[in-house]
């Protein structure tokens, strides 16, 4: 079994150890309700790091009053028994120096998640925390530039610096050497990259920050997310249409080398299209099937700066940075969200 941690106290302990003895030690922060793509921060750092540490923390601080906090998917016992799972086995080519860790107490070659950090609110907040940002006291990190004025930051004001704040504690306590975020939430990971850049971060470095791909449905690629447990058999099949509405506008911009005000139009074009056919159509439950978009925008990954309209491939020139196209959609209750990078990080 993975030992798990609960107070901050008791990790430091452990997290002394791994120092004494040089190891290194990848981070995977969660919320839980783990899935594939979590699981694939997982092991990578498996394959890069010694030590592998999760947390699990819904974080009450990024969620605001009438978001879902109360009813976000809570499966520890089966979040654990998926970490139980995950394993890396170390090629090594001198023989014979297969040893036993004296921190984990399992064979070095074969590496396992060695630590669960599942703090309570009380011990991530140690004078309480609101979801009301008027009613907050006490110390929060803003990313300025980067949260409220784009993408999700100004669909959900005060969610970044919830992130933010929740996200430099964790580093304080778990001082990973390598922590690992999704691009799923590209906007977070860039956001977060700039924060550790900026606080003069050691336990991670910038570069040690790392930002794995979106793990997808191998069926119809809708991005992994705990949210999807939301959604009804027939939400779920339209939740595509996301990602089907952001390869059009990568299409738009790539290949037929429209504006940036064409290419967004052309993915709204696609929401819409959908959203027609399924009005009227009733689900399982007799509810009907109701799609709305909140937002498509092309951003730059750099500045953050929204592109401006008549911009195009052609005229952002060959050195011009990459381009983040994301977009948020509603399917009946549940908000979900993708985003696509128009060239390399
Ligand atoms: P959570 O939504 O649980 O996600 C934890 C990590 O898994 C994030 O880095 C997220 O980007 C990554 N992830 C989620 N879905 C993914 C997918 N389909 N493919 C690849 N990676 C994926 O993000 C949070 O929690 C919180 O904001 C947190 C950083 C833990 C701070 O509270």
């Amino acid at each position: 079994d993975i030992p798990i941690y609960t107070t901050v106290a008791s990790y430091r302990e452990w997290r002394q150890k791994a120092f004494m003895e040089n190891r290194s030690v990848g981070f995977v922060p969660t919320m839980g309700a783990l899935h594939e793509g979590h699981l694939d921060l997982v092991r990578k750092s498996l394959v890069e790091n010694d030590l592998t540490v999760l947390s699990i923390f819904v974080n009450p601080a990024q969620f605001s009053p009438h978001e879902d906090l109360e009813t976000y998917p809570r499966t520890l016992e089966h979040d654990l028994k998926l970490l139980a799972q995950q394993q890396h086995l170390v090629v090594s080519n001198t023989p014979n120096t297969h040893s036993t860790s004296t921190i984990t107490g399992q064979p070095t070659h074969i590496r396992r998640p060695s630590a669960v950090f599942l703090p309570s609110v009380s011990e991530m907040y140690p004078h309480g925390i609101s979801q009301d940002a008027s009613l907050q006291r006490g110390t929060f990190v803003e990313v300025k530039g980067y949260a409220d004025e784009q993408m999700e930051g100004k669909s959900r004001p005060g969610f970044f610096r919830g992130v933010a704040t929740v996200v430099t504690k964790l580093f304080n306590v778990i001082q990973p050497t390598n922590a690992y975020f999704g691009q799923k939430d590209i906007q977070q990971a860039l956001l977060l990259r700039r924060m550790v850049t900026d606080l003069l971060l050691s336990h991670p470095s910038a570069q040690n920050l790392h930002i794995v791909p979106t793990a997808r449905d191998p069926l119809d690629n809708l991005a992994l997310s705990s949210r999807n447990a939301y959604l009804s058999p027939s939400g779920r099949k339209v939740a595509p249409t996301l990602y089907n509405a952001l390869k059009a506008a990568e299409h738009c911009w790539f290949l037929e080398r429209k504006s940036k005000k064409e290419c967004v139009d052309a993915a709204r074009e696609v929401i819409h299209r959908v959203r027609n056919a399924e009005m009227g159509t009733l689900d399982g439950g007799g509810m009907e099937v109701e799609i709305k978009l909140d937002y498509i925008e092309m951003n730059d990954a750099e500045d953050f700066e929204v592109l401006e309209d008549e911009v195009t491939l052609q005229s952002r020139g060959e050195d011009a940075s990459t381009v983040i196209l994301s977009g948020a959609m509603w399917v009946n209750g549940t908000r979900l969200i993708d985003n696509l990078l128009l060239g390399d990080l």
